[in-house]
């Protein structure tokens, strides 16, 4: 086997890892990963793409939104951020459309162990919006260098 081969292999069965790992840990939150991705498909997809890269100037989720919830506020900045906090899901749909979001595009990026959302904690994170989100946001950025 070439080194080449050998690497491009590493990486499918790595990734091949990560799929079997998010589907296992989706089933032991009992998210329903079609019924998740139909919400996130309505209701986000269309600013942030269907993997989570972002489209135009939308940041991107994919392996990087799991970085928030190290930091003091971004548990919460995930839930109160305007596309979350006033879409039309219900607390539970958005908990899971969260859960789905950071198990299935930004496993690696995760706090070990990672929480859950609940519906009952996206209740209460959402019923206080955020005045400005960009600001929020580059505050939350600032931490992840503090170390
Ligand atoms: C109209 C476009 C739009 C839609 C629809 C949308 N978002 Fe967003 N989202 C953004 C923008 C823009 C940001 C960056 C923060 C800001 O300025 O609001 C963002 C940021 C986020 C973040 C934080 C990630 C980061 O790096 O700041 C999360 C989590 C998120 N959105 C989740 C969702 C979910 C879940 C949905 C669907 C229920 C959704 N968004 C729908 C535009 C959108």
């Amino acid at each position: 086997m070439s080194w080449k081969t050998a690497a491009i292999s590493l990486v499918l069965s790595c990734s091949a890892m990560a799929d079997a790992t998010s589907t296992q840990a989706l089933g032991a939150a009992g998210i329903d990963p079609t019924a998740t991705r139909l919400n996130y498909m309505l209701n986000c997809q269309g600013c942030h793409a269907a993997d989570g890269r972002g489209l135009n100037d939308i940041p991107a989720m994919a392996d990087f939104v799991g970085n928030f919830l190290s930091v003091d506020g971004g548990r919460a900045y995930l839930v109160q951020v305007p596309g979350s906090a006033n879409s039309p899901l219900s607390d539970q749909d958005l908990a899971n459309v969260l859960n789905w979001i950071l198990l299935t595009m930004s496993a690696a990026q995760l706090p070990q162990p990672f929480t859950l959302y609940s519906a009952e904690e996206v209740a209460g994170f959402r019923q206080q919006p955020l005045a400005d989100a960009a600001a929020t946001r580059a505050r939350l950025l600032a931490k992840f260098t503090d170390g």
